[in-house]
């Protein structure tokens, strides 16, 4: 019997596994598709939460967006109902390096898979974008209808991939929600899962490495930016809040809902010295802060309204403090020291 599923591509990724388990407490069925190139198995075995029944179900199908046959099967052999699309390359440095590689994966993968929804009839879709696709801000804090001009190939796939969806809704009436996240951070309060990219260049967990002396020194990519302290400055936002707003968007679109483009952060910047002092607070451990030179393509400040999703879907973030952030991070971090690899 076909049991009507909500298919996550990338579920075994950072913000991917963290939406599951938003969906499964939400007694969601969920499929997963992962390549596993740089998501982990382990963070969907986790998500199984103690075993508690009246949770829903995950499964995990293991294989390449790029592949149309692998697609076409997991589209027909199961029943699905919507698809969040988080599967993606999200190195901006490798992308400006190696665009046509983020071109093929970010954008060839999303074309095949909009072919497979179009073709077995499935109208929905949550898509995982991101603050890259401004560039730099016209406005502080950016509303989603400031314009868009990425700075770098990243970002690029990104908004090319939102073009797709609007022209797919217009033609096929397949109706999207794009989130543009900030900066996600922190892990799930259960502990048994949380951020292990490879390699990792995010700022919170470079942070939290050298608290936990596996990195000699923490490096500060430029202190001459026009900004209060002279350090960039990020609106950083709990990934299991952005996890709900993926729940948020699903249910909107289940009501019929138009496409709609939201933005996702806490609308409060943290320039890269204070966060570096929440981590000293939140850890007690000394940690040594170098300054370096400026990393390329990095706007000084990016800081989100989302009022719009406040407003539209009533999002609440749950963990909007910074320095709860950087503690369920360091819980994460303090149990898993390697990673996944740990467990
Ligand atoms: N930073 C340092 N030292 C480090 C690492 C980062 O000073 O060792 C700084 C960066 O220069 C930046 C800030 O810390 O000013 C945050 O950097 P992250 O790499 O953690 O995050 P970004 O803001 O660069 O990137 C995030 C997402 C990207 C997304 C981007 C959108 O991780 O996927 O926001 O702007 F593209």
């Amino acid at each position: 019997m076909f049991i009507v599923a909500v298919l996550v591509t990338g579920g075994a990724g950072y913000i991917g596994s963290h939406t599951v388990a938003e969906l499964i407490e939400k007694n969601e069925e969920v499929i997963v598709v992962d390549n596993l190139e740089k998501g982990h198995r382990e963070a969907i075995i986790s998500n199984k939460l103690n075993g508690d029944s009246n949770v829903g179900n995950v499964n995990l199908l293991v294989g390449d967006l790029r592949d149309k046959d692998f697609l076409k099967e997991a589209f027909s052999k199961n029943d699905i109902e919507a698809v969040i699309h988080f599967a993606a390359y999200i190195e901006v440095g490798e992308s400006v390096a190696n665009p046509l590689k983020y071109y093929n994966n970010n954008v060839i993968s999303t074309l095949n898979l909009l072919t497979a929804m179009k073709d077995a009839g499935v109208n929905k879709i949550v898509f995982s974008s991101t603050a890259a696709t401004y560039g730099e801000p016209e406005n502080i804090p950016i509303l989603e209808t400031d314009k868009t001009f990425p700075t770098n190939p990243y970002g690029e796939t990104k908004l090319a991939v939102e073009k797709a969806l609007r022209w797919a809704d217009n033609a096929y009436g397949i109706k999207h929600v794009i989130l543009r996240y900030f900066n996600a951070s922190g892990a799930h309060v259960s502990g048994c899962i949380g951020e292990d990219h490879s390699p990792e260049t995010h700022l919170i967990p470079l942070v939290i490495q050298t608290a936990l002396g596996k990195r000699e020194s923490i490096k500060i990519f430029g202190n001459d930016y026009n900004t209060p302290d002279g350090t960039c400055v990020r609106d950083y936002i709990h990934v299991s809040d952005l996890a709900n707003a993926h729940y948020l968007a699903l249910q909107s679109l289940r009501r019929g809902e138009e496409s709609k483009i939201y933005n996702l952060g806490n609308g409060k910047g943290f320039s890269v010295k204070e966060v570096i002092d929440v981590v000293r607070k939140v850890t007690g451990r000394p940690i040594k802060a170098e300054n370096a030179p400026r990393r390329p393509g990095d706007p000084a400040i990016l800081v989100a309204s989302s009022e719009k999703i406040r407003k539209e879907l009533n999002w609440k973030p749950q963990m909007a403090d910074l320095e709860t952030i950087v503690s369920t991070a360091w819980e994460w971090h303090k149990n898993h020291p390697n990673g996944y690899s740990d467990k």
